[in-house]
């Protein structure tokens, strides 16, 4: 049966586990890897923006020795020259794999409802489960052992945040997102990450549950498709930048991670980015590294 992958709680920890060897497996020798999409095609759809993604998964398909073909969501016309489905049927017939990065989260399930092949998410307004590999694998990397791990999200309940309470449920690590009033989690990500054995909390203080945490995490206030919003939320979030004040209070075993583009000034001051407790370009090293092992485990259940 095909597999998709449209948010990391479709995985078990033993899945993952095993996708932390692979991905860990490949980075430390590329000469193993594996041909899995030998001469097989994968669609990268995108009606937003990407640096990261677009490059990490080209590469990713390219050393499992397929081919990626990128295609912007407005030249095809994605719902509007074709519908959806139409555009997922056509590109099944080439493609092993269909990935894409939409505005609504039910542009995926739909592709995925049309098509005999695996979807991938690359980032909806719900989702943004690939991110959440690199993340772990970073995390993984740097400490170790994850269970019992304590990481704190602070910032915007976002997509990213959602992705991140998955895998954190999955590998054993306790994640509090700290946001401000009206910004919180969403309670249905909270509940269904409990529900994998997640220990998930949420607060609107960050200050709180900062010290001796192993990891801070931020994104953007203002994500893609929320533009009108920008002045708004400068103000909601004033407060929540990750600082040298709240990297002090957490200590200086904690690592920073942010899944990238950061606006510097915002959610997070360009001293702590760029400063030694940083790990922000391993994350984006590893969008790679995660998005290979990922890509062969979707192929071995097809
Ligand atoms: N982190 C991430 O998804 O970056 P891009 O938007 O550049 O792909
Ligand atoms: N939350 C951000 C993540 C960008 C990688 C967005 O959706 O724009």
């Amino acid at each position: 049966m095909k597999r998709d992958f449209l948010e990391v709680d479709g995985f078990t920890p033993d899945r993952l586990a095993r996708l932390l060897d692979w991905a860990t497996a490949w980075k430390q020798s590329p000469s193993a890897l594996p041909a899995t999409l030998a001469d097989q095609g994968v669609a990268l759809v995108f009606e937003k923006p990407s640096a990261r993604t677009r490059a990490s998964t080209e590469m990713a398909v390219v050393g499992l020795g397929g081919h990626p073909i990128y295609i912007r969501g407005e030249e095809v016309g994605l719902g509007v020259r074709e519908s959806v489905e139409d555009v997922a049927r056509t590109l099944s017939g080439y493609c092993a794999v269909i990935a894409a990065r939409v505005f609504d989260h039910a542009t995926l399930e739909v592709m995925a409802g049309a098509v005999p092949v695996p979807v991938v998410n690359l980032l909806s307004d719900r989702a943004h489960p690939c991110q959440a590999l690199a993340d772990v694998l970073t995390l993984h990397e740097r400490l170790g052992t994850l269970e019992g791990r304590r990481v704190v999200y602070v910032g915007d309940g976002n997509n990213v945040a959602a992705s991140l309470a998955f895998v954190a449920a999955l590998s054993g690590i306790e994640l509090t997102v700290a946001s401000p009033p009206g910004y919180e989690l969403d309670e249905d990500v909270v509940d269904r990450a409990r529900n994998l054995g997640g220990a998930v909390e949420v607060t609107n203080d960050p200050y709180e549950v900062v010290k001796g945490a192993d990891a801070l995490y931020t994104d953007v206030w203002t994500s893609m498709g929320q533009e009108e919003e920008a002045e708004a939320r400068r103000s909601a979030f004033a407060g929540f930048q990750v600082d040298r004040a709240l990297m002090e209070t957490a200590g200086e075993q904690a690592l920073f991670l942010h899944c990238l583009p950061a606006h510097r000034g915002e959610e997070v001051s360009a001293e702590v980015i760029d400063g030694p407790q940083s790990v922000v370009w391993d994350q984006a090293a590893n969008r790679m590294h995660a998005t290979r092992a990922l890509l062969a485990d979707l192929m071995e259940e097809s």
